[in-house]
């Protein structure tokens, strides 16, 4: 019997957090995966046969160009793409330059990927393409507003973009993963320590990545990870008074908020 080629999925933010995560989760169940990110994985991945890692800057000039030989001479079954950052504190006292370092991130680089998937003309196979968003970008999140914003776009580009390509026939899906706070390094990325309380219920990368492969044999928008959460999200957040709910919100993102110390 002709054995089954191995699924090739392209990782975005391999080194790190949730896109390790999923890197593991992918090679565990066989697959091949293409990493990209700023900085070097770590050896556990970069020594693993099935991974191939590609240092790239995703907010450079030619990344566009860059995809488009990627989806060429790859031709990937699927896309994570997780690489993305945060902002947090008072909106208007956080630097404007850094919140729009993080527009270019969480905004254009996802427009490239999203861009370069559809425009990279026919296709051989089927295309998956799947998002991290945020519940931050299904929601109202005081204390994260360009964050939420930001993530707000990647969520609606999904939703319209998946509708049209399925209009128009094209062997291509659109998901987004819509995680609540996971326990990554992504507090530490945005400039602060680490909480000195931890927040209990805080999901761990592995539980996205696990929520990645679901993802990608049923493909769906705004999949929030577990079901606390998604209980919460969808039913017991709407039981709460608004004004109450989002000021709750803006305290808990402004709480503890220490800047990362230099290192010694
Ligand atoms: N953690 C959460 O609470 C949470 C919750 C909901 C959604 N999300 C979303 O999940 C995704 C992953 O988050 P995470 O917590 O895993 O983040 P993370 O730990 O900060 O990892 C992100 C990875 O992406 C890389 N990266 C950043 N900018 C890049 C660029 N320009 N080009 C290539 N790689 C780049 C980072 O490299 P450097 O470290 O070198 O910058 C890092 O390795 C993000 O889109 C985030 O918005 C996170």
């Amino acid at each position: 019997m002709k054995e089954r080629p191995l699924a090739i999925v392209v990782v975005t933010g391999c080194s790190q957090g949730i896109g390790e995560a999923t890197c593991h989760a992918l090679l565990r169940q066989g697959s091949k995966v293409l990493g990209l990110d700023l900085k070097l994985p770590s050896p556990a991945l970069a020594e693993h046969p099935n991974f191939q890692f590609e240092h790239v800057d995703l907010t450079q000039a030619g990344m566009y160009e860059r995809w488009l030989e990627l989806f060429k001479t790859y031709a990937p079954d699927a896309v994570v793409h997780s690489a993305g950052m945060g902002t947090m504190g008072r909106f208007g006292e956080i630097p404007r330059e850094r919140e729009r370092f993080m527009v270019k991130l969480n905004v254009l680089a996802t427009l490239d990927v999203v861009h370069a998937a559809v425009a990279q003309g026919p296709i051989k196979k089927p295309l998956h393409l799947v998002l991290i968003s945020s519940t931050a970008g299904i929601s109202c999140v005081p204390g994260m507003a360009v964050y939420s914003a930001s993530k707000h776009f990647v969520s609606g580009l999904a939703l319209s973009v998946h509708e049209e390509v399925q209009i128009r026939g094209l062997p291509i899906q659109i998901s987004t993963l819509t995680p609540p706070p996971v326990r990554t390094k992504f507090r530490e990325n945005m400039g602060f320590e680490e909480r000195q309380k931890r927040i209990t219920g805080v999901l761990m990368p592995e539980d996205v990545a696990a929520d990645v492969l679901h993802v990608l044999k049923h493909p769906q928008q705004s999949r929030i990870t577990g079901l606390m959460h998604r209980v919460f999200f969808k039913v017991l957040r709407h039981l709460l008074p608004k004004r109450f709910l989002h000021r709750k919100i803006y305290e808990a993102s402004l709480f503890d908020l220490q800047p990362l110390k230099p290192n010694a």
